[in-house]
């Protein structure tokens, strides 16, 4: 069980992919921030790394605050590694952090101890990482999605300290692969079977905190017609959104819903 949900934040991050640009990111993101001013819940805006600067600017106001995001960082701080992006450069322009998303996994080839090293940098460079884990199709027809899974947390989080991954608030998103993009999505029960074997696998990995204590998203396809089915499962905490997050009625939805679950979080004798 994820003992006691309450103490966990709920979050809705965007994942906005390679979509956006300099000049239109910042009113899409300050379009969604107005259309979802709900205190109780964390928001997050993940953009491409040259629309950082915008979004940045555009939210420098925002209140309730929402909190910038990359989608990704080098395994390095610094060095040769000509056209990268490391977590030192986004000082000032970003506080969340992705890494291990899926579609990195499947094209850049990044592995768990690469994925690892990653989110060591995330956690030196202080910013908040959403590490991604998820099962292919195929795993979970043949019975291992959680084996593949609990292996992806064990193989990234190996060699750090869990007292640094507790204070940088590690977010874990447990995104299917057949699930992203595809507008098909787990069953918030198999989410949430997840989410809780991905609290035992880091547990296990030397992070008791994680066994109450470490925020599990969903991502793959959510919309506003769908995230209640995952928010009413106490072992998840929100969402990673993908193509709905690029589209302001849909984020609306999906936060007015997460500020349900927040706030019966927040005051039990209230339901979600
Ligand atoms: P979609 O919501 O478009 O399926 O994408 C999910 C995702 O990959 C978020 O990181």
């Amino acid at each position: 069980m994820g003992h006691d949900p309450g103490m966990r934040p709920v979050v809705v991050a965007a994942n906005w992919k390679m979509h956006t640009t300099p000049d239109d990111a910042g009113e899409l993101a300050r379009t969604i921030a107005r259309r979802t001013g709900e205190p109780s819940v964390v928001r997050v805006i993940c953009a491409p790394f040259v629309c950082l600067a915008a979004v940045r600017d555009a939210l420098v106001d925002t209140d309730p605050p929402v909190a910038v995001g990359a989608q990704n960082i080098h395994h390095e701080m610094q060095g040769a590694f000509t056209g990268e992006i490391s977590a030192l450069m986004l000082t000032g322009l970003a506080t969340w952090v992705i890494v291990g998303h899926s579609e990195r996994r499947r094209d850049a080839g990044e592995t768990d101890r690469l994925v690892g090293r990653k989110l060591g940098r995330a956690v030196e460079a202080g910013l908040r990482p959403i590490l991604c884990v998820g099962e292919l199709l195929e795993d979970r027809d043949a019975g291992r999605a959680e084996a593949v899974v609990e292996s992806q947390v064990r193989g990234a989080l190996a060699g750090l300290d869990p007292g640094a991954l507790e204070a940088a608030g590690l977010v874990v998103a447990y995104e299917p692969v057949w699930a992203i993009g595809t507008g098909r999505t787990a069953r918030g029960a198999d989410a949430a079977a997840m989410a809780e074997a991905i609290r035992a696998s880091a547990a296990s990995a030397g992070w008791p905190h994680a066994a109450g204590g470490l925020p599990i998203l969903y991502g793959g396809s959510v919309t506003a017609s769908n995230i209640a089915e995952f928010l009413a499962e106490p072992a998840v905490d929100g969402a990673l959104v993908g193509g709905a997050s690029l589209k302001p009625d849909e984020m609306a939805g999906i936060v007015a819903r997460a500020a349900l679950t927040a706030q019966a979080r927040a005051d039990p004798a209230r339901t979600s």
